[in-house]
């Protein structure tokens, strides 16, 4: 089954929407399998963000994802990393749709609320790189029937 990242980033942690974009993701009907709070040392910012590395706004970003909690996630479903870059919006929140996490609830890209993982490949690194196979859950979601035919 298909799996993505997902990083509620300090800004929405601050901001008190861990449960709000927690929803939208249940609401949906995928299937949370990994879920921890914590601060991010330098190494994993730098590591999550390698790919931008030569970018300007590289060494703000890291600064930033340092700089307070963060909520990380995994969530599952048929096409789950699509819809979920759907269901987050535009990079820059002043273009996100509205009813989008970011159109919703932001204005800045530098505060743009949340990560998820650009493609299945990405996913795979990023899920690597943030969580041990262990702390991955297995589970029978009962609702499935209803969700899917
Ligand atoms: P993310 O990786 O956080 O899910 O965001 P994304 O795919 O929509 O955007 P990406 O191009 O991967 O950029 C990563 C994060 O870097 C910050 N950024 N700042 N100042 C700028 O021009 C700029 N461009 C990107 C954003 O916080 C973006 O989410
Ligand atoms: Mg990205």
């Amino acid at each position: 089954m298909e799996r993505t990242f997902i990083a509620i980033k300090p800004d929405g942690v601050q901001r008190r929407l861990v449960g709000e974009i927690i929803r939208r993701f249940e609401n949906k009907g995928f299937t949370l399998v990994g879920l921890k709070f914590l601060k991010v040392s330098r190494e994993l910012a730098e590591a999550h963000y390698d790919v931008h590395k030569e970018k300007p706004f590289f060494s703000g970003l890291v600064e930033f994802i340092t700089s307070g909690p963060v909520v990380a996630m995994v969530w599952e479903g048929d096409g789950v990393v699509a819809a979920a870059r759907k269901l987050i919006g535009a990079t820059n929140p002043l273009v996100a749709e509205p009813g989008t996490i970011r159109g919703d609830f932001g204005w800045n890209i530098g505060r743009n609320l949340i990560h998820g993982s650009d493609a299945i490949e990405t996913a795979q690194r990023e899920i690597s790189l943030w969580f041990k196979d262990e702390e991955l859950v297995h589970w029978q979601p009962h609702l499935m029937p209803w969700l899917h035919e």
